[in-house]
């Protein structure tokens, strides 16, 4: 029997619909193969934060350290902005636990309806490799003449060689496991300094891959291929503000930001890695019980996956891909009128058929 830690962060809006879905398909899916969590919950939100001045408290990261994984909601809400609440929880866990990776896989599943015409379930499956320490998301700036007329912002962005050459070489490693081929997000025609570097640097790492095919486009092209030919890309690599872009663009081409999984990803184990859905606390939906949450429930699957119990994880891709084939259990975003909780269920009980039929 397998035991894990799990640190649990609801977090805010749908966060707190979404997670005890999800925590009911591993609680299946551990059932089914063998491995038992121990989840310790974390009431760290936009709340805490009206009511303490902090998103968690001082020794929040501490308290993380010894967990398997975490396993987190969204968080952000009216009334906290949006920067206080993520630069007060998701970017410290990020960074502290060197969390550089944010997987971000697109796939178009049997049973989802892609707004772009043409392709049928499978024929869209790649991954977005997102720089997740770095890059435009930075501390390093300031602001000057506050409330004049010649007031000032300014924000750097940091690149690291270090930095790049991590992502990039997670991104070959992984299209070495899938369709060895590896397309790099740029701009390095209209930002100087940081692009160039980060395509001689991807030109660099590219060269440790012959076996992989390496090309590259402007963000902004990109896009347009994203929508056109979402069949083209198997693993596509972009900075930590190019990557968030890209992954919100690729969950709508397959179908819907309430499908899309993500995982933070510390490879190296030295520190506990981070699951969520791509998607936020959508207040337009929070509290209704409608909010999908197979993303969610995906992200759980990719937490299996990382922490070796590749069977479960199989198992929950393959229930919920049952339950949206079905189609007769989906929720609003999908046409349908199911409850989130009775997806959850669906895709629960669909588990124990999968396992039973193996
Ligand atoms: P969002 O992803 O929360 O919502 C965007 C749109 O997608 C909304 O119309 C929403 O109803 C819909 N949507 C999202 N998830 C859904 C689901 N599971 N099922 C059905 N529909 C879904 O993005 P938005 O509105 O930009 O941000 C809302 C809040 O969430 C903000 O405070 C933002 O900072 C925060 N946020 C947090 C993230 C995180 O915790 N990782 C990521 C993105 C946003
Ligand atoms: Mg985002």
């Amino acid at each position: 029997m397998n035991q894990y830690k799990i640190a649990v962060i609801e977090g805010d809006g749908i966060g707190r619909e979404v997670v005890p879905e999800g925590l009911r398909v591993l609680e299946a899916a551990g059932r089914r193969y063998n491995a038992t969590f121990s989840w310790k919950h974390f009431d760290w939100s936009c709340e805490t934060y009206l009511r303490t001045g902090r998103m968690m408290p001082e020794d929040g990261l501490d308290r993380l350290r010894g967990f398997d994984a975490i396993y987190l909601g969204a968080v952000g809400y009216p009334g906290v902005p949006d920067h206080v609440s993520l630069w007060g929880l998701l970017i410290p866990i990020r960074r502290s636990f060197q969390q550089y990776v944010n997987l971000r896989p697109v796939r178009l599943l049997q049973g989802v309806e892609s707004p772009v015409r043409g392709f049928p379930p499978g024929k869209i499956d790649f991954c977005i490799v997102r720089e997740n320490n770095e890059g435009e998301y930075s501390e390093v700036g300031g602001r000057l003449n506050h409330n004049t007329s010649a007031e000032i912002a300014l924000q750097e962005t940091v690149f690291t060689r270090r930095g790049c050459d991590r992502i990039m070489r997670y991104a070959f490693d992984l299209a070495r496991t899938r369709k060895h081929h590896v397309t790099s997000a740029t701009k390095s025609n209209g930002i100087i300094h940081t692009m160039p570097f980060w395509d001689e640097r991807f030109a660099a790492v590219a060269g440790d891959f012959p076996d992989v095919r390496a090309d590259q486009y402007h963000i902004d092209i990109l896009t347009a291929h994203f929508v056109r030919h979402p069949d083209w890309f198997d693993v596509v690599v972009g900075s930590n503000l190019f990557g968030d872009i890209l992954s919100d663009l690729g969950a709508a081409v397959v179908g819907s930001i309430g499908l899309a999984p993500s995982a933070n990803l510390n490879p190296e184990r030295e520190y506990p890695s981070m699951i969520e859905p791509v998607h936020g606390s959508a207040p337009d939906i929070a509290g209704k019980g409608i909010a999908n949450p197979i993303a969610q429930i995906w992200s759980g699957g990719m937490m299996l996956k990382h922490l070796g119990q590749l069977n479960a994880a199989r198992a929950v891709e393959k229930a919920l891909e049952a339950v949206l084939a079905g189609s007769d259990v989906l929720t609003p975003d999908l046409g349908g009128k199911a409850s989130t909780r009775e997806v959850g269920e669906a895709v629960a009980q669909g588990l124990a058929l999968v396992a039973e039929s193996e």
